[in-house]
């Protein structure tokens, strides 16, 4: 159930891409210049997402992040960034502070704490004429499942705007929330947003992209447009395959994704509550996280203890269920009732077993 990092959103082998990757082929793996697929795939993009008027092809999430950020830093010629501690967005340097332990970045990143307005309004106040873009996780998904609190991400977009900062969502996991991505889930109005993981059908293709006004930096014909370079970007075969892949992902899919999602996380927590295991079960829409009430937020903070994490996911794995190494789950349009409610009895004795270790050890 972890779907290579979320990042196949029709299970592990969806055949429709696959097909739409031989069709391709024939012409080639990525050839100089625009291709139908890639037209027909930016215009759908277009169409499900408000804020991008135009957007930008790339091979990883982690690029996609890093031009993001480029282009506020452009934009608006200031260095800093702002973004949650614990907040992923790829292994750009800046975009790490905060993270596994790493620090602010003198004059490149500051960090402030998830679900804290006042915490992001202090470093605003210090720092907010000197800082490009906040940068926004909407859901915390790396080591615990952490959903934003009502109002959370809009206060921390509005706040941006006040210091003439802009915002940029990276919705490269949370773009499974709704057909318009986690911009319409939450109401939010984006000036950058980052796409990622399952968009490229299960190969490696990611985007980013805003208004016409901010794209058009782009524009190579402008004095002083941002070059952006890239061998693979937009390549047909990414395209081909996240075309069919994201047309296949329709409100309906999204419905019962969440469904299921649910259904798993409340049968856990009932288990784990009867088993008198303290566990934190937390989730949104088809993303779910399972963390022991008394571990550190994060293994990686306190690597000198195992924890029960770890062990549960090695229970998981023995029962035939893999979960992310941090507890995390989904649910994929290929999970079907019955694989459901087979993963829900697996992870329910996972549970059991962890239950058992820790009878035996008092
Ligand atoms: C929110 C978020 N942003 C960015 C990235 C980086 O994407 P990639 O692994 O394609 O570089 C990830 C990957 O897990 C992610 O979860």
């Amino acid at each position: 159930m972890f779907c290579n990092g979320l990042s196949l959103i029709h299970g592990n082998n969806y055949a429709p891409a696959g097909e739409a990757i031989q069709a391709v082929m024939h012409t080639g793996s990525a050839w100089s210049g625009a291709s139908r697929e890639q037209i027909a795939f930016a215009e759908l993009l277009q169409d499900r997402i408000k804020a991008m008027e135009l957007l930008r092809f790339t091979n990883s999430g982690s690029e996609a992040c890093m031009m993001a950020v480029k282009t506020a830093r452009h934009i608006t010629g200031r260095p800093y960034i702002l973004k949650s501690v614990g907040a992923y967005h790829g292994s750009f340097p800046d975009l790490e502070a905060g993270l596994y332990g790493q620090r602010e970045l003198e004059g490149r990143a500051l960090v402030a704490t998830f679900n804290n307005l006042s915490s992001y309004e202090r470093v605003m106040a210090q720092h907010g004429k000197q800082v490009a873009a906040i940068v926004i996780e909407p859901v915390l998904v790396t080591s615990r499942v952490v959903p934003p609190a009502p109002g959370f991400l809009s206060n921390i977009m509005a706040l941006a705007k006040r210091y003439g900062a802009l915002s940029i969502l990276d919705d490269c996991l949370m773009l499974r929330l709704a057909m318009g991505v986690s911009a319409e889930k939450f109401g939010l109005q984006p000036d950058l947003v980052v796409l990622g993981k399952f968009l490229g059908g299960g190969t490696a293709l990611e985007a980013f992209g805003g208004s016409r006004q901010i794209m058009k930096i782009f524009d190579p014909t402008r004095r002083g447009a941002m070059f952006h370079g890239g061998s693979f970007n937009g390549n047909q075969i990414g395209c081909a395959a996240g075309l069919v892949s994201l047309r296949y992902l329709t409100a309906g899919r999204i419905t019962a994704m969440d469904a299921a999602s649910l259904s798993i996380r409340r049968s856990l927590a009932r288990r784990a509550d009867e088993l008198g295991l303290n566990v934190v079960l937390t989730g949104i829409g088809s993303v779910t996280g399972i963390a022991f009430a008394a571990e550190p937020l994060r293994h990686e903070d306190d690597p000198s203890t195992l924890g029960l994490g770890p062990l549960f996911h090695l229970a998981c794995l023995s029962e035939g269920i893999l979960i992310g190494p941090d507890g995390i789950l989904s649910v994929s349009t290929s999970h079907d009732a019955a694989a459901v409610s087979y993963a829900t009895a697996r992870l329910s004795t996972a549970l059991e077993k962890i239950a058992e270790l820790l009878g035996s050890l008092n």
